[in-house]
């Protein structure tokens, strides 16, 4: 009888073992730190929007929404020089209603350099080069910047 008991310790061991070893390794299989899931993206609004961009906004903005380097520095007359529309700027941190806003009215305050684009396109182009900033973000970014449309939009008055 003793001897049994021990065994059933012993299978007991083991299958918690490999329970384990199946728990985290699937964790590793998986491979992707836990996080949200990355945002369903309208490939065809994304394509539209990368055109629009090549065509008026990398020249500043950068071939790979890179910006320029020093962006954070201002000028010695207190303008700003275009940011990265990539994980590395700010875009993101903005909601749709604010994104648009800039591109629509230009940047904040007169001296900004950054140009109105309302009499040029649409709120459907802005919209798509938005979904273009979106196709180089990460998960965690596209969400941050969904929440943020979320709260903007709920906030905005009617
Ligand atoms: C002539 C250069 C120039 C062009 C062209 C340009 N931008 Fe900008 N943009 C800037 C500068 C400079 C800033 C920073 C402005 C500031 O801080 O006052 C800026 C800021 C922005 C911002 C706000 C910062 C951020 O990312 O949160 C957005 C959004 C933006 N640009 C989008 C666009 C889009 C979209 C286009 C093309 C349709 C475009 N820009 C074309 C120079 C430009």
């Amino acid at each position: 009888m003793g001897g049994s008991k021990y065994k059933f310790a012993q299978v007991l061991g083991v299958a918690l073992v490999a329970g384990t070893i199946a728990y985290f390794g699937a964790g590793l299989v998986a491979g992707q730190p836990s996080g949200p899931p990355a945002l369903d993206l309208d490939e065809d609004l994304v394509a539209r929007g990368a055109e629009i961009y090549v065509a008026s906004c990398a020249i500043c903005h950068g071939a790979n929404l890179q910006g320029v380097p020093n962006w954070k520095i201002p000028n010695e007359d207190g303008t700003f020089n275009p940011p990265p529309q990539d994980v590395s700027g700010h875009t993101w941190h903005h909601g749709d209603p604010t994104l648009l806003d800039i591109i629509t009215n230009g940047g904040i305050g007169d001296n900004s350099l950054m140009p109105a684009f309302g009499g040029e396109l649409t709120e459907e182009d802005m919209r798509a080069v938005l979904e273009f900033f979106r196709s180089y973000w990460g998960p965690t970014e596209q969400e941050f910047q969904r929440q943020a449309t979320i709260r903007e939009t709920a906030t905005e008055s009617p």
